[in-house]
């Protein structure tokens, strides 16, 4: 079964409750989910990044893009960038703002550049929006393709904050992800 970390920045819990979801999801199609806070990072972080197949990057959005303790741990990975030591795994992101826009996208791009720079594989959201598949669940409610985007209010977390539909898109985000790193990393072993 592949690995997958997350490694994620949150101030107040609400990108964490994603990253969360984010977990169930991936688990439930039987990887194995590490989830990291890169805030207060445990020793075995680099460890972790370095043996998953996939890493999936998240981060609150803080004017208009990831926050300074992502961007902190973006340049932190340039010692196994050196190395080109992620070449060919999977990545992918997700973000959380406190806005419907938010201009949540450039949080995205800014995962997706950095997932380059390490020659890694992007996977994107994988949610098709609800408006468009008449589901009436409001999955991908921000329409967002390259990544997984969520909104939460200035309240704690509960069960509906993040909304109960972006916990869901969340889940289908992990799955997504989940599924191409099997994918992927069966390929690998075959290659
Ligand atoms: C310094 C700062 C900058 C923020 N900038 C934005 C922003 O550009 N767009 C937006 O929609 N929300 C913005 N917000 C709201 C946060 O995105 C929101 O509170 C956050 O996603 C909550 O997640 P957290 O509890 O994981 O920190 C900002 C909040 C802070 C504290």
């Amino acid at each position: 079964m592949p690995t997958i970390v997350i490694a994620y920045h949150s101030s107040n819990h609400h990108t964490e409750a994603v990253a969360l979801e984010v977990a169930k999801g991936a688990e439930s199609t039987g990887a194995s989910v590490i989830v990291h806070n890169i805030e207060n990072p445990v020793e075995r972080l680099w460890s972790d990044l370095s043996a998953a197949d996939c890493i999936i990057f998240g981060s609150p959005t803080y004017m208009g893009d990831v926050s300074a303790v992502f961007k902190t741990f973006a340049e932190q990975t340039s010692k196994p960038w050196f190395g080109q030591e992620w070449k060919n795994k999977l990545a992918a992101g997700f973000t959380n703002s406190g806005t419907p826009a938010g201009d949540k996208l450039t949080t995205l791009q800014s995962m997706t550049i950095l997932a380059a720079q390490h020659g890694m594989v992007w996977v994107n959201c994988g949610v098709m929006p609800s408006v468009y598949t008449g589901d009436g669940k409001n999955l991908n409610r921000f329409g967002h393709y390259l990544g997984l985007a969520t909104m939460s209010d200035n309240s704690p977390v509960s069960p509906t904050n993040p909304a109960a539909e972006d916990r869901e898109t969340a889940r289908q985000f992990g799955i997504h992800v989940a599924q191409a790193t099997a994918r992927w990393a069966s390929g690998q072993k075959a290659a």
